[in-house]
C-alpha cells in the first residue's frame, strides 16, 4: 500500500550554499508518494495522483510538506535544566549540568527523560537527532530504547569524562573504551540507530582517554565521533593550560586520533586559520548551535564556513534555549546578521534538514524529499498563529510565506509528522 501526501512541497536538488537558490525546489500544489517507509516520488499533485491511482490520499491543503528537522547536536539529559539562568559555559556545566547528569545513574530516570525529550523533539518537528548521553551506559540504553520504540533514525553515545568533573561523573580511559565499545557493538546499526563515539571535550578527558577513544574510532571508522570545539574564549585558554604541547584546540583531538571526516565538532566558533584549514582538509563536520551560543554567551559562529565545510544546525539543548529547530533557524539568522550576512530562508531550511543530514553523513537516508530517502516528513501550517498568519498573508512567494514561520514559529506550526512512512500518533 502506498500513500500520497498532498500540499506545498519543499525539497532540495543541491546545497544552496554552493549551488545558489535554484538548489531549492518548491511545488505549490505538490505531492509526495511514500511506499515501504521511503519516498517513491515527488512532484506536481495532478500528475502523481494519476500515476498512483490506488494510493491512499492525505490532503494537507496549503500546508508545507518538508523533510523532518535534524538536530545535529543535543544533550537529551539536559532536557530538565533548559533555561537555567545566569552562567557561562564552565560555571553552567558545574552549577546545572553535572548535578543533573549525575541523576542518570538511575535507569528509571534515564528512561523518563529519554521519553520526555523525544516527545518534545517530535512535537517540534525534529525527526532525527544526534545526542550526547551521560557517562552512564544506562543513559544510552534508555535513549536508544525510547528512540527505537518511536521508529526514529537516531544517533547517540556515552559521554566520556575522566577528569575535571564530579567523582560520580567520571569514568577512566579504560572503562570509557570498554563501555563505549560494548554499547557500539550492541546498538550501532541496530534498526535505524547509530552509535557515536563521544568524548565530551578536551578539558574533561585526559590525554590517555582521548587516545583510547581515538583507538576505538580507528577500529570502527564507520562510526561518527562527536565532541565540542572552541566554544568559549575561557574554555580555549583552559585547554591551552591542560595541553601545553598542542598547537591549538583542534590539535588536542588530532594528536589523539580524534580528527577525521566522520568527526562532528560542536560550536567551533573561535577557530584559528590552521584549524579551519585542517577541518576543511579532512572533510570534518561543524555544528552551529546559535541559541546556545547567545544564551551561554559564547560568540558568533561564522556561517560562511558552510560554503566549503559540512555544517549542521542544532539546538544544543539544554545549553541551547529551545527544543525548536524553527527557533534555532531564527537564531542562526540573527547571529549571521550580526556578522553582516542575511541568510536566505532556503539556506536556513537546508541547514535544519539536508545540511544536518550531510554533517552526520546521513544524506542518503534522511533530510530531504527525494526518491529513495526515508519518509520522515513534517507538515507545517504556515499560518499557525495570528501574528504569523497576518505576516504570511502578504507573501508573494514561498520564501516570504515561510520566513514568518522561521522567525516566529514553534511547535504550533507542526501540524503532522510522518516517521518511516507512517503518520506519527
Ligand atoms: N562543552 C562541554 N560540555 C558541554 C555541554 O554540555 N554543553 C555545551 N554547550 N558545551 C559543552
Ligand atoms: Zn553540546
Amino acid at each position: 500500500m502506498s500513500d500520497i501526501l498532498l500540499g506545498q512541497v519543499l525539497s532540495f536538488d543541491a546545497d544552496p550554499f554552493t549551488a545558489g537558490l535554484q538548489a531549492a525546489r518548491h511545488e505549490t500544489r505538490g505531492a509526495v508518494v511514500v511506499e515501504n517507509g521511503k519516498i517513491l516520488a515527488h512532484g506536481p499533485a495532478d500528475a502523481l495522483r494519476a500515476a498512483h491511482p490506488t494510493a491512499r490520499v492525505t490532503d494537507y491543503g496549503k500546508c508545507l510538506i518538508s523533510a523532518g528537522f535534524i538536530d545535529a547536536h543535543v544533550h537529551y539529559p539536559q532536557t530538565a535544566i533548559i533555561a537555567s539562568w545566569g552562567k557561562r559555559l564552565i560555571d553552567w556545566l558545574n552549577s546545572y549540568t553535572f548535578p543533573e547528569e549525575m541523576r542518570f545513574a538511575d535507569p528509571a530516570y534515564a528512561a523518563q527523560i529519554s521519553n520526555r525529550y523525544l516527545d518534545l523533539a517530535l512535537a517540534h518537528g525534529t525527526t532525527s537527532m544526534c545526542s550526547y548521553a551521560t557517562i552512564h551506559p544506562q543513559s544510552v540504553e534508555a535513549f536508544f530504547t525510547a528512540a527505537s520504540a518511536r521508529g526514529l533514525r537516531a544517533y547517540a553515545g556515552k559521554t566520556c569524562m575522566d577528569r575535571n568533573a564530579p567523582a560520580g561523573l567520571q569514568d577512566s580511559a579504560q572503562s570509557a573504551y570498554d563501555d563505549s565499545k560494548a554499547l557500539l557493538q550492541r546498538w550501532h546499526g541496530a534498526g535505524r540507530l547509530s552509535y557515536v563515539i563521544t568524548p565530551r571535550f578536551s578539558p574533561t578527558s585526559s590525554p590517555d582517554q582521548l587516545a583510547a577513544l581515538g583507538a576505538l574510532w580507528a577500529e570502527h571508522p564507520d562510526c561518527l565521533m562527536q565532541t565540542h570545539l572552541s566554544e568559549q574564549i575561557d574554555e580555549i585558554a583552559w585547554v591551552r593550560e591542560l595541553y601545553p604541547a598542542a598547537r591549538d584546540y583542534l590539535d588536542t583531538y588530532e594528536a589523539h586520533g580524534l580528527l577525521g571526516s566522520r568527526g562532528v565538532y560542536g560550536h567551533a566558533i573561535h577557530l584559528t586559520e590552521r584549524e579551519k584549514h585542517r577541518l576543511r582538509e579532512v572533510d570534518a563536520s561543524l555544528v552551529h548551535c546559535p541559541t546556545s551560543n547567545t544564551f551561554i554567551g559564547s560568540g558568533l559562529f561564522d556561517i560562511t564556513l558552510a560554503r566549503d565545510i559540512r555544517v549542521g544546525l542544532a539546538t544544543d539543548t539544554g545549553g541551547g534555549s529551545s527544543f525548536s529547530m524553527l527557533r534555532t533557524m531564527a537564531a542562526a539568522y540573527e547571529v549571521a546578521q550580526l556578522r553582516g550576512k542575511a541568510l536566505h530562508p532556503a539556506e536556513l531550511w537546508w541547514l535544519a534538514t539536508a545540511g544536518s543530514a550531510r554533517a552526520l553523513h546521513a544524506q542518503d537516508h534522511i533530510g530531504n524529499i527525494s526518491k529513495g530517502i526515508e519518509a520522515d516528513l513534517i507538515i507545517l501550517d504556515l499560518a499557525s498563529t495570528p501574528a504569523i498568519a497576518q505576516a504570511s498573508a502578504r507573501a508573494e512567494d514561498i520564501w516570504q510565506a515561510l520566513f514568518p514561520t522561521i522567525m516566529l514559529g514553534d511547535d504550533r506550526a507542526i501540524r503532522a509528522t510522518w516517521i518511516g512512512g507512517k503518520p506519527s500518533p
